[in-house]
């Protein structure tokens, strides 16, 4: 029944709720630049897309850092003024730690270091302009950059000691920013940082496991050490939040989590097999502590003592610790059984269909195609796995044009709007003819920007940026999504 009259009105014209969040997603290193401004100490990203002073080794394609980017620090009116003209109701953006917290001077007795108020006032003053303009901001609390100093003192992430340190920051911005910021998202994309930044070594701090090849295999247990802790301080941060400010200022919190939609190749068993357990490895490794409680046994089993063991007293405060599932999301991958040694388990993911054809356009990067059925089925799988209501985080496209043309033709970008109109619908399905609850859109992103290892080869924007003058040009991209939305959110 309740389908039906959801569907009585034709698809293209249903209307998502007032309170649907459309907007642009961005995170601090990759937009702000000025690293030393208003008091801010390095990160491990400052650290890692610097030569390494002893080999001069350079971790980005382009050999360039986040130095400047898109000098956002400085620019931030003129972002705002852009989501404005784009008809955005929402702005997710994260803050940079070691701006807020002040690493540039000793820690106290306690071992915690003191608030940088200047970087404080900062965030304060775009956090208001975006409420003046009726804007909603979503606001990560680590999207990446960890600090140096945490690093060199105990191995960051590597070390429980992270909790402690990370929700003594969480904190600071609950009471900083909490009179304003109802949608907190502790942590961005848990597995790219374990992963590639400590199993891959290809995102900072640059630890690669290979070194720990066995005869076995891959033996590391670095990522799961990271991954762990993660999941620790993200909950740490929400039982604080919850206990302390959730009552007198209201607000949702949760995590944002990374995953591609994994559909077997054929239907032989053992790649069915195959594609649940990159769903285990990819999402489970963090959806099942945070909304079941314990780690998916499927990794136990690849795993062994790898995986660290969560204790029945975390596992308390991790069950239930997100309000909503942050969902970041770009594609889908065909799994075989099989595939090179990974970190865990063995899956070869690709894009090519037994028959020969490939899912669909391919990107500027190579893990990304155009697939739009596979976005409406995670979130459908999303929402029975998981039961919470899904807030699409991040969802967008490098396409191969912007790193080939150059203005006035790279505007034109026909892939992207081909990609934003298949995965906008896409969701529109999802929510009217599936009944799933999705609560937001976020495009990645705003601006082209720094692309991480792919320095600024790489342009995810619907803003295309002229970097040597850092003028502003909107994409056809961005005026799709807004006449998208503008047709598809009720007043
Ligand atoms: C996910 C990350 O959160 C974001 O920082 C990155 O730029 C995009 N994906 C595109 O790769």
């Amino acid at each position: 029944m309740a389908a039906s009259s959801l569907t009585d009105t034709p698809l293209e014209t249903h209307k998502l709720p007032a309170e649907f969040l459309y907007g642009y997603a961005t995170a601090a290193y990759q937009i702000e630049g000025s690293p030393a401004a208003a008091g801010r100490a390095p990160s491990i990203w400052d650290t890692f897309t610097h030569p390494d002073p002893k080999s001069g080794i350079k971790h980005t394609i382009d050999g360039l850092s986040g130095d400047v980017a898109t000098d956002s620090f400085n620019l931030w009116k003129d972002d705002i003024a852009l989501l404005k003209s784009y008809g955005a109701n929402a702005y997710r953006f994260s803050l940079s730690w070691t701006r807020i917290i002040d690493f540039k001077n000793p820690p106290g007795e306690d071992g915690l270091e003191k608030i940088n108020e200047e970087g404080v006032k900062h965030y304060r003053a775009i956090i208001e302009e975006l409420v003046r303009e009726g804007i909603t901001p979503c606001v990560t609390l680590y999207h990446w950059d960890l600090p140096q100093v945490l690093h060199d003192r105990y191995g960051g992430w590597l070390d429980r000691k992270i909790v402690n340190d990370y929700v003594h920051y969480a904190k600071v911005c609950f009471n900083a920013f909490g009179d304003l910021v109802k949608h907190w998202i502790t942590i961005n994309e848990p597995w790219v940082i374990s992963v590639l930044g400590y199993g891959q070594g290809v995102f900072a701090p640059g630890r690669s496991s290979n070194r720990n090849k066995s005869p076995e295999g891959n033996t590391s247990t670095e990522p799961f050490i990271v991954g762990h802790n993660i999941i620790l301080a993200h909950a740490y941060a929400v039982k604080w939040f919850r206990e302390n400010v959730a009552h007198t200022q209201g607000g949702a919190i949760g995590i944002t989590l990374d995953t591609s939609f994994y559909m077997p190749y054929n239907d032989d068993p053992e790649n069915v097999r195959a594609a649940q357990r990159a769903f285990a490895s990819r999402l489970g490794w963090f959806a099942d502590p945070i909304y079941k409680g314990q780690y998916p046994a499927s990794l136990k089993e690849m795993l062994g003592t790898r995986l660290p063991e969560l204790s029945p007293e975390d596992a308390t405060v991790v069950k239930g610790s997100s309000d909503f599932f942050g969902l970041n999301t770009y594609t889908s991958n065909l799994v075989q059984d099989g595939g090179a040694e990974e970190l865990y388990g063995k899956v070869k993911t690709g894009f090519t269909r037994p028959d020969g054809s490939h899912l669909g356009k391919q990107a500027h990067v190579s893990w990304i195609q155009i697939y739009p059925p596979g976005f409406r089925q995670l979130l459908n799988y999303v929402w029975k796995t998981y039961g919470k209501p899904v807030y699409v985080t991040e969802n967008g496209f490098a396409a191969k044009s912007d790193a080939l043309l150059s203005l006035p033709e790279v505007v034109h970008d026909a892939d992207r709007v081909e990609y934003f109109r298949g995965y906008s619908n896409a969701l529109l399905e999802a929510v009217v003819l599936d009944g799933v609850p999705v609560k937001s859109y976020f495009a990645w992103s705003l601006l082209d920007n720094f692309e991480w290892a792919d320095g600024y080869t790489t342009r995810f924007g619907v803003t295309y940026v002229e970097y040597a003058t850092q003028a502003r040009h909107p994409k056809d991209s961005a005026r799709f999504l807004k006449q998208w939305f503008e047709a598809h959110i009720a007043n």
